[in-house]
């Protein structure tokens, strides 16, 4: 065995290393600084109690994206030095978000030994590459993000690190060849194995859902397929999966070769970025001349969002994940004995608040963050979640899971389908939709995004609208002043919200105007950018006359835009006449 020493490095702190939303994100620029990752792995390390360290199993992977390689290598070193007993690397680094989290729940070392923790080298859906973004989050032995207790404390030990450990010695490990490597340092054994990225996912994935019907559907002539994985992590599981379990077509397959500047793509699947796929589902300006298929989906960089689309047809996040709760007993093996409950997102539609009620479910409203739908999870109380932010998931694991929502989607084509799959015609995504609309009525949803504003600019417009909301009458004759076809706010506040199971308080989650016949507007600055601020505005109409339902988002909710961005004095405050993207 190859003997290691550890040497402490002298250090000096760097500003601004507080994890956000999902962890640090900077610029690779800002991650290759002297010392800038070592003193972020070891203020976590500092930050973790000792049996999370020293004789710990951590798991070290992530999307793939440039300098991911070069982390993996400094990390491994530095876990071998603060007497970490083993680190486990996915195949070439690789491991989708969602992956790590089963992996942490559910893989069994050769050694019987299981993991306690996960850095995960992502930046989600932000871009890769030398000149773009790097990301570092860590997650806890529940498969979860870390909560704010120890992100606090990360950052806390960010602004007073004076050295961190490591083995200088330790020699780089093959990450492209799976197998243990053993090495033996001041404090015995330490071992490094490389395993299959797909393996322990796809298992999870196999005990979720019928495979076997979503094969017939996946395989019926009917039927045809599309996966944009945006030379995401994604593509590591598509293959595999769809493929190779399911057997789709591999033409179906667009971008599935994980790259490390996802070939100089915005790896965020929404109807701006996937630009490709958005054309071959007959949804984009050049559309191609082909008929589009029955179903496409999309994945970000690191694989845990998603978007689903029909044949010339989006379906917004809010209303997936109300879908998905509205068919999962049935559709879904996994959750055939039934929902322990349901949660949200502030910001998301209240598409899934009506279906709970149908279905007389426990229902949750959290902030944005997927973390806050991991203490529901650990408690027992919610079984499906979901976020507008392209987020779908379930207590399988704790973390949100791109290809999860594919094939929850794809098992509900597949129970619509049942013995339809020789007739005619299948019953299409849109036809779902439509069908959950007329059932529940329909929540119209639009997001503005205004991304890289100046933060000072973005503080005061949120300031404003603070200010104003603390004034209904006044919020009142404004908004009638704008629209007078638009209902009257009957409540206004800064979203607060106070976990059912921890007692934690979060306060200052976004701003909401609540309208009379159930509209919202909200406001909120995002918590993932890595430059400038991003102001995004969510707006919400919900109409249950089934005869009104099948109007064009856009125009239905027309009046309510204008308000929100005259009401917010959008314009003034930033100088944006327009946003950047309008999902
Ligand atoms: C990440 C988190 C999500 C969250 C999203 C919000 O993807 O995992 O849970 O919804 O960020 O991003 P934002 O940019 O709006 O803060
Ligand atoms: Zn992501």
């Amino acid at each position: 065995m190859v003997m290691f020493k550890v040497s402490r490095v002298e250090t000096t702190p760097y500003d601004g290393q507080k994890p956000g939303t999902s962890g640090l994100r900077k610029k690779v620029k800002v991650f290759i600084q002297p010392h800038y990752l070592q003193n972020f792995v070891q203020s976590t390390f500092n930050a973790l109690s000792a049996e999370k360290v020293r004789g710990a199993t951590l798991v070290v992977s992530g999307d793939g994206r440039y300098f991911s390689k070069d982390a993996i290598q400094i990390i491994t070193k530095m876990a071998a030095a603060n007497g970490v007993r083993r680190v486990w690397i996915g195949q070439n680094g690789l491991l989708s978000t969602p992956a790590v989290s089963a992996v942490i729940r559910e893989r069994v070392g050769v050694d019987g030994s299981r993991a306690t923790g996960a850095f995960i080298l992502t930046a989600s859906h932000n871009p890769g590459g030398p000149h773009e973004d790097f990301g570092i989050k860590y997650n806890m032995e529940n498969g979860g993000p870390a909560p704010e207790g120890i992100t606090d404390k990360i950052y806390e030990n960010t602004k007073t690190i004076k050295e961190y450990l490591i083995a200088e010695d330790l020699s780089d490990v093959d990450i492209s060849t799976t197998g243990v490597t053993s090495f033996s340092g001041p404090e015995g054994q330490f071992d490094v194995d490389v395993f299959d990225s797909a393996s322990d996912y796809v298992k999870l994935m196999k005990s979720i859902f019928d495979f076997e019907s979503i094969r017939k559907l996946l395989t019926s002539p009917k039927f045809t397929f599309c996966y944009d994985a945006l030379h995401g992590v994604g593509g590591a599981y598509a293959k595999p999966i769809f493929v190779e379990e399911l057997g789709a077509q591999e033409r179906s397959l667009l971008n599935c070769t994980p790259k490390e500047d996802f070939g100089g793509g915005h790896p965020d699947p929404n109807l701006t970025y996937a630009k490709e796929l958005v054309a071959r589902m007959g949804l984009g300006k050049l559309d191609s001349e082909s008929e589009p298929p029955e179903f496409g989906a999309a994945a970000d960089g690191d694989a845990d969002r998603n978007m689903i689309l029909g044949k010339r047809f989006f379906v917004t996040p809010s209303d997936s994940v109300a879908i998905i709760a509205a068919n999962a007993v049935e559709a879904i093996p996994y959750f055939s004995a039934g929902l322990k409950g349901v949660a949200r997102s502030m910001p998301t539609s209240a598409a899934l608040d009506v279906v709970a009620k149908h279905l007389n479910l426990k229902f949750f409203e959290v902030p944005t963050g997927w973390k806050f739908f991991g203490n529901l999870m650990d408690a027992g109380l919610c079984s499906v979640c979901g976020e507008e932010s392209f987020g779908t998931g379930s207590d399988h694991i704790r973390e949100k899971d791109g290809i999860w929502a594919v094939l929850a989607w794809l098992s509900i084509l597949a129970h619509k389908n049942k013995g339809k799959l020789d007739g005619d015609k299948l019953v299409s995504v849109e036809d779902i939709v439509r069908q959950h609309w007329a059932t529940y009525g329909r929540h119209y949803y639009t997001r503005y995004d205004y991304e890289n504003v100046d933060a000072g600019a973005a503080k005061e417009l949120m300031a404003h609208l603070v200010k104003l909301q603390s004034s209904l009458s006044e919020v009142n004759d404004i908004v009638k002043g704008i629209r007078s076809d638009v209902a009257k706010v009957v409540h206004a506040d800064e979203f607060e919200y106070k976990d059912p199971v921890d007692g934690s308080i979060s306060r200052h989650q976004g701003i909401r105007y609540l309208f009379e016949d159930g509209s919202r507007l909200v406001f909120r600055l995002s918590g993932t950018g890595s430059e400038g601020a991003t102001i995004r505005l969510y707006i919400e109409q919900y109409e249950k006359d089934p005869l009104k339902t099948g109007r064009e988002s856009q125009e239905a909710l027309a009046p309510l835009v204008e308000v929100a961005l005259k009401l917010a004095k959008l314009q003034e405050f930033t100088g944006r006449s327009a946003p950047t993207v309008i999902t």
